[in-house]
């Protein structure tokens, strides 16, 4: 087992890439901590890993409940080892649809949440601890609509490069995982219709080199190669897992 007597920090673990990461890292021995805004799907997530998680509910864009949840994984294991932080959404928003408010929410969940999850747990995290930010395929590629999401994706691939120095001289390792198109529940909650989201889907299976969109368990598997020490020499990288979607 790769992650043995491990603490794992996961927050947005109750869906899709997150999940499915939980799910990887507690049968490679990890104790896992999974934190989610949603009360019922933290309670399914839990029940997905057979009450073998712990759950904590917390919304990534308040500050005092980053700190709250890590307070708590504090009480009950006393470090974490590895943190991942991958909570993430957005809606679809047109240059012209963008108001300050729209901007300030997504910063506050896609770059605040990753920044402060990073910040509190820090002083949890032992020697040979590993950090990973989940960024996009949209660091690469622009896709209309998305602009502000892109942003923040762009900012925390940035913050992977400069904690991921201040973090070097304690032996703390920081990478982004960049999904590719992932089927998972994120498509759903981006405010289109049915119509709309079958287009998108299809304009990107025609850029996709592999012809597919990914499968969460794939990323979970990359997050697992970051989290364990088959990485250990391995810091301020940008690891993709995006089908060839944006090398080709
Ligand atoms: N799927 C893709 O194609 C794709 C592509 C590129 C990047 N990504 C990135 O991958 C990450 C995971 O997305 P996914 O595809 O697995 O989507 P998902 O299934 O929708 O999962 C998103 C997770 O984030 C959590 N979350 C959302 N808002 C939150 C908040 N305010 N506080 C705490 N947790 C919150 C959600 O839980 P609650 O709603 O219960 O809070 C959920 O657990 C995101 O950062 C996303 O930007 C995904």
């Amino acid at each position: 087992m790769k992650l043995k007597n491990k603490v794992a920090f996961i927050t947005g673990g109750t869906s899709g890439i997150g999940l499915e990461t939980a799910k990887l890292f507690r049968a490679e021995g990890a104790e896992v901590v999974i934190v989610g805004s949603n009360a019922d799907r933290l309670e399914a997530a839990g029940r997905e890993l057979d009450g073998q998680a712990t759950l904590i509910q917390a919304d990534v864009r308040k500050v005092a409940d980053i700190e709250r949840a890590v307070e708590e994984a504090r009480l009950k294991f006393g470090h974490i080892d590895i943190v991942f932080a991958n909570a993430g959404a957005s809606t679809v928003a047109p240059l012209e649809a963008i108001t300050p408010e729209y901007v300030e929410d997504n910063l506050a969940l896609n770059f605040n949440g990753t920044f402060f999850t990073i910040q509190k747990t820090a002083p949890l995290i032992p020697a040979g601890g590993s950090i990973i930010v989940t960024t996009s395929f949209l660091n690469t590629i622009g896709m209309p609509g998305l602009s502000i999401l892109a942003a923040t994706k762009a900012a925390a691939r940035s913050l992977v490069r400069t904690l991921g120095a201040e973090l070097a001289p304690r032996g703390i390792r920081v990478n982004a995982i960049s999904p590719g198109a992932i089927a998972t529940p994120f498509y759903g909650k981006m405010g289109l219709s049915e119509e709309q989201l079958g287009d998108v889907a299809a304009g990107l299976q025609q850029k996709i080199a592999l012809k597919r969109f990914g499968e969460a368990s794939e990323l979970a598997k990359s997050a697992l190669y970051l989290a364990s020490d088959d990485s250990s020499y391995t810091t301020g990288i940008e690891l993709v897992v995006d089908g060839g979607l944006t090398q080709f």
